[in-house]
């Protein structure tokens, strides 16, 4: 029973470490440490690293984090919102803006959910 039980805890260990890794994957520049500090609270990092949005879209995604309890500054709005949109476009246009170049295997809504999580597509 001793190798049993041992196995369960390293498996258990296992699946701290890796959302704990997924944390620090944020891209450097003005904004960082605020959505480093502010908006892993309630969720990790790569909820915002995974998604993919416009200008626009972002705006909406912080202030619906705002009306959800996201701490952020009347100054610090515009800060996060630049940083998510330069670092996180969205995904489906390539920079090369190659507009036939996108990729039909799977339904967009799928390619942006987090790939630990089993959701139905
Ligand atoms: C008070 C808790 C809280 C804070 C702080 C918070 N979020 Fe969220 N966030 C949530 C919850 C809850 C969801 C899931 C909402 C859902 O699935 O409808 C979510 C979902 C998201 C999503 C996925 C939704 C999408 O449309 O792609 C993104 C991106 C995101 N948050 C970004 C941020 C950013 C950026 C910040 C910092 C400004 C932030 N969050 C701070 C609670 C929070």
């Amino acid at each position: 029973m001793k190798t049993l039980s041992f196995a369960l805890i390293s498996a258990g260990a296992a699946a701290l470490v890796i959302p704990a890794l997924a944390q620090t994957q944020l891209p450097n520049g003005t904004g960082k440490q605020i959505v480093e500090t502010q908006c892993t609270v309630c969720h990790e990092a790569l909820r915002i690293t995974n998604a993919g949005h416009t200008r626009e879209e972002w705006d909406n995604v912080v202030h619906n984090m705002i009306m959800m309890g996201a701490v952020l500054k009347p100054e610090q709005i515009s800060v996060v919102t630049n940083y998510l949109a330069s670092n996180f476009p969205p995904k489906a246009k390539s920079k090369s803006s190659t507009r036939s170049s996108r990729r039909t295997s799977m339904p967009s809504r799928c390619r942006r959910t987090i790939p630990m999580r089993s959701f139905r597509c």
